[in-house]
């Protein structure tokens, strides 16, 4: 796919992965709206970026959006859409995993009530994380987030062809999640990749450049692409 003059949708495009891919789509031509629940912390945003407000868990206010702005060719989401459970299984509260799946909720509201409003020869992507297929002690609950998140893509691509559905999976990324300041921060990032083969953490802009990728690709559907720093062979 071209995205030249194509319109795109990006839920949570106003901060990190989505914000670097609404930038990277916005460059080459694409006609963007970048969607949250605060549009505002994304700041001054590119020409070709539309700020619009929405909650992924609000099924209403999605259905309404997309009938707003239907037809579209690209529909992203990377909405995290709520808090994430830290913590071993056997310690786990479990309220907090349950309320973990809010991300998949978000998801599913969008790839359900967005895809009929996607064209034919158009293409939607999801972001899981790296934990889906390799997880580290504390992270049971983004595990089988993601993991369910790989699930849904890989059952939803064969329904809904020709339109692609792809999702891709990133490691530890620097990006406004992480609330940690300074040396604090860098230290954190430092420990989490230690034993990663690319020992750093990536950018968004990396990330949205594999985005970039499914989207573009016309032969690439129902699969996941890592943009790990090697995580999955740490
Ligand atoms: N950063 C990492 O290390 C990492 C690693 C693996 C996977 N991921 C995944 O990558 C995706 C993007 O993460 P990120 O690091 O870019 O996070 P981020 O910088 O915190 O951005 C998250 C975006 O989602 C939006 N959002 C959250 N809940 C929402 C809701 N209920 N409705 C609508 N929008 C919502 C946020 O905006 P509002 O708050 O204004 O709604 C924001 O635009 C997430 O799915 C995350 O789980 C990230």
């Amino acid at each position: 796919m071209n995205v030249s003059g194509k319109k795109a949708l990006v839920f949570g495009g106003t901060s990190g992965i989505g914000l670097a891919a609404s930038k990277q789509l916005a460059a080459l031509g694409a006609n963007v709206y970048a969607i949250s629940r605060d549009p505002s912390r994304a700041g001054d945003v590119p020409k070709g970026i539309t700020l619009k407000q929405c909650d992924v868990l609000d099924r209403d206010a999605v259905r309404a959006l997309f009938e707003e702005l239907a037809p579209f060719d690209i529909l992203v989401s990377a909405a995290t859409g709520g808090t994430r459970a830290r913590g071993t299984f056997l310690e786990m509260d479990m309220d907090g995993f349950q309320a973990s799946f809010a991300k998949l909720w978000g998801y599913a509201n969008v790839l359900q009530l967005g895809t009929p409003h996607v064209s034919a020869d158009g293409t939607i992507v999801l972001v899981s994380g790296s934990p889906a297929r390799r997880s580290k002690p504390g992270q049971v609950a983004i595990a089988t987030v993601g993991g369910a998140v790989e699930a849904l893509v890989r059952a939803v691509a064969p329904e809904i062809a020709p339109r692609r559905l792809n999702v891709v999976a990133p490691g530890a990324i620097d990006t406004p999640m992480s609330s940690l300041k300074g040396a604090e921060r860098e230290e954190a990032y430092r420990k989490q990749t230690a034993k990663n083969l690319i020992p750093r953490a990536g950018t968004a802009d990396e990330v949205a450049q594999a985005i970039l990728f499914v989207i573009q690709n016309d032969f690439v559907t129902g699969t996941t692409v890592d943009v790990d720093g090697g995580w999955l062979l740490s």
